[in-house]
């Protein structure tokens, strides 16, 4: 477009260096124009936030359907060439509707409870599409799975015997392993380090093998899951090495999963994982061990912030402005009963002013909860708690936080016995109800 910009100024008569000038110049203006304007935040295929939160109300969740599906196609695409099959780490977002798309767009399940599972199974799931990896759990959760159809994934020695001494031979398992790598945006989304309690060690092969021989067990596959927010394709190769150098004494494999963490981008700025660069070099690998192996095998994935994370946006309303001698406030009609992210991890969330897009008069503020904890939701991007620039706000605006797709309803509680938020999906250009706003019935059920 550059090079025609300029060849048409040349032609009505501006010099060329004018012309780049001015090529160069609009560059800037746009790039400027959509660092003060994120227009595409400001609404979800062409409603405006502001329209939802009136429709719907707030504290609510918005989810944009098609986003998942250009996310499914990304990943999908990144892949190109290897038999791969997404688990969607339902964990993300169990909301029935969401698990419905994925089904829809061909996507699998991962889940960690006998419910997350269940959830599958109503939203039109086979058992034999979803895969149970628990941490921890008594074993009569593994022997529900199984009866349901599921393939399990063991973590544990004593589990992985007692799964021998059960099946034997009769049932496939896949087993998790925790191959000592560091990866991950924080320690406390890390799971593949050495003191992680995920997975059996990698130095513990001898003790796998004997068990499996033992009961001579059908493991199908072996899986690792490093960590979240990861964005570097080393990591990924790192770990992924080292499961496949871990493989080669297992002979009967038909699959490998090498778990989820692919990075998302939190701001208008942060590029998040180069996709279709660490799918290459994931693919590279696999593709690599699967002809030292001497067999294809199925490559499994199993995202959850990458397919979600960005389809969500949480719709606030400003309670109150607190203007403090040292700071001034923003307190939501929200708090970490609703989104526990920033201040378990230090999470970042964009934050923006839905009411007001004029960026000509802006403040820092500080974003608060109405909970009685400390529940800043303004962290920055080093997990730091901060203020945020944000256009002047009043009571009353719509605060609204980018990136609340995945892990935001999944961990909110009643905290302070408050209503859950209400939930809306918005697809084809029309936005619907997809989990009612709580009542006080809610909060009373099940309770004497
Ligand atoms: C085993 C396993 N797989 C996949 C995921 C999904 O991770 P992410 O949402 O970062 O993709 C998790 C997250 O905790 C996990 O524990």
């Amino acid at each position: 477009m550059g090079p025609l910009l300029i060849w048409a100024l040349a032609k009505s008569g501006v010099k060329r260096n004018k012309a780049i000038n001015i090529l160069f110049m609009f560059v800037r203006l746009v790039s400027l124009w959509l660092t003060i304007f994120p227009m595409a935040y400001y609404s979800i295929q062409n409603i405006p936030l502001t329209d939802l939160a009136k429709e719907f109300g707030t504290p609510l969740y918005v989810y944009d359907a098609d986003k998942i599906r250009e996310k499914i196609s990304v990943l999908r695409g990144a892949f190109e060439g290897i038999d791969l099959t997404i688990k969607y780490a339902v964990k993300a977002n169990t909301n029935l509707s969401i698990l419905r798309l994925m089904r829809e767009n061909g996507v699998d399940m991962d889940v960690v409870s006998p419910q997350e599972l269940e959830l599958g199974l109503i939203a039109g799931y086979e058992g034999s599409n979803i895969t149970f990896t628990p941490s921890g759990v008594h074993f009569s959760e593994i022997e529900y799975a199984v009866s349901k159809g599921a393939i399990v994934n063991l973590d544990n020695l004593s589990v992985l015997e007692k799964f021998g001494q059960t099946y034997g031979s009769s049932q496939p398992c896949l087993i998790r392993i925790k191959p000592h790598v560091f990866g991950g945006g924080n320690e406390k989304i890390m799971t593949a380090h050495p003191e992680s309690k995920f997975g059996i060690s990698i130095h513990q092969k001898a003790e796998i093998l004997a068990i499996v021989a033992k009961y001579n067990m059908n493991v199908v596959g072996l899986h690792q899951h490093t960590g979240s927010d990861i964005k570097d394709g080393k990591t990924f190769e790192q770990a992924a090495s080292a499961l496949f150098d871990f493989a080669f004494d297992f002979k009967d494999l038909q699959i490998i999963d090498l778990g989820g963490g692919f990075k998302v981008p939190y701001s208008p700025e942060d590029p998040g994982v180069n996709m279709k660069e660490v799918g290459q070099i994931m693919s590279n690998a696999f593709s690599s061990f699967c002809a030292k192996y001497g067999r294809e095998l199925r490559l499994w994935v199993e995202p959850g912030k990458f397919l979600v994370s960005e389809s969500g946006t949480f719709l606030t309303e400003t309670n109150v402005i607190k203007r403090d001698p040292v700071k001034t406030f923003v307190g939501i009609n929200s708090g970490l009963n609703h989104l526990i992210r920033p201040m378990m991890y230090g999470s970042y969330h964009y934050i923006f002013n839905a009411s007001n897009q004029d960026a000509s008069k802006q403040e820092n503020y500080r974003v608060t909860g109405y909970i009685c904890e400390t529940d800043t939701f303004s962290f920055d991007l080093k997990g730091k708690e901060n203020e945020r620039l944000l256009n002047e706000v009043k009571e009353g605006d719509i605060i609204a936080l980018a990136n609340a797709g995945a892990y935001g309803f999944t961990m909110a509680s009643h905290y302070n016995s408050r209503f859950l938020p209400a939930e809306v999906m918005v697809d084809g250009g029309v936005a619907r109800v997809i989990r009612k706003r709580e009542t006080m019935e809610d909060i009373l059920r099940n309770q004497e």
